[in-house]
């Protein structure tokens, strides 16, 4: 990006079907453990555009009832940004099973936002890209304007 770029890292959220309901929760979540919220957009997804999404899944036993579940209300996607974003979401979403996130704790006075929020393997109310290709995959999809390129310091704003 440059020599007067910088980049922070972004990743894509989506508050499920299942926890949009405690949407406004879970934005509090976010900004509280250092993340700036760049872009969101309420959605009701086709099953179309779930298999697309979800495509890397595709074939498997749970992919069907996935895309039933996602598509079953509005959904809520996010652009996250932060130092670290990618990992640090995934980290504070904890297992992808909300059984599990509620057996474990990442230490004594956290706990996961899918302990909190999600019910079993399925309904476990939020997505978290788990790499730098996923995020920007996901991003452009949901996103598919938004701006990609690092911010130029140091130039008045009136130059781009
Ligand atoms: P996966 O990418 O393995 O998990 P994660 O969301 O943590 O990256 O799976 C995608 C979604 O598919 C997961 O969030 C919930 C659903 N799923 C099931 O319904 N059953 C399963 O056995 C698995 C592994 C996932
Ligand atoms: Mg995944």
């Amino acid at each position: 990006f440059g020599k007067h770029g910088i980049f922070v890292e972004r990743t894509l959220a989506i508050i499920k079907p299942d926890a949009i309901e405690n949407a406004n929760e879970i934005e509090d979540m976010i900004l509280k453990n250092g993340f700036t919220i760049l872009q969101k957009r309420r959605i009701i997804l086709s099953a179309e555009q779930c298999s697309d999404f979800y495509s890397e899944h595709y074939g498997k036993k749970f992919f069907p009832s996935l895309v039933a579940f996602m598509t079953s209300g509005p959904i809520l996607a996010l652009i996250l940004a932060r130092e670290n974003a990618i990992l640090s979401w995934r980290e504070l979403i904890g297992p992808t099973n909300s059984t599990q996130a509620r057996e474990s704790h990442p230490d004594r006075f956290r706990i996961y936002v899918r302990a909190l929020f999600g019910t079993n393997e399925q309904k476990n109310a939020v997505h978290g890209s788990d790499s730098a290709v996923s995020a920007e995959r996901e991003i452009r999809f949901f996103f598919p304007n938004s701006i990609v390129e690092p911010i130029p310091l140091g130039r008045p704003a009136r130059d781009y």
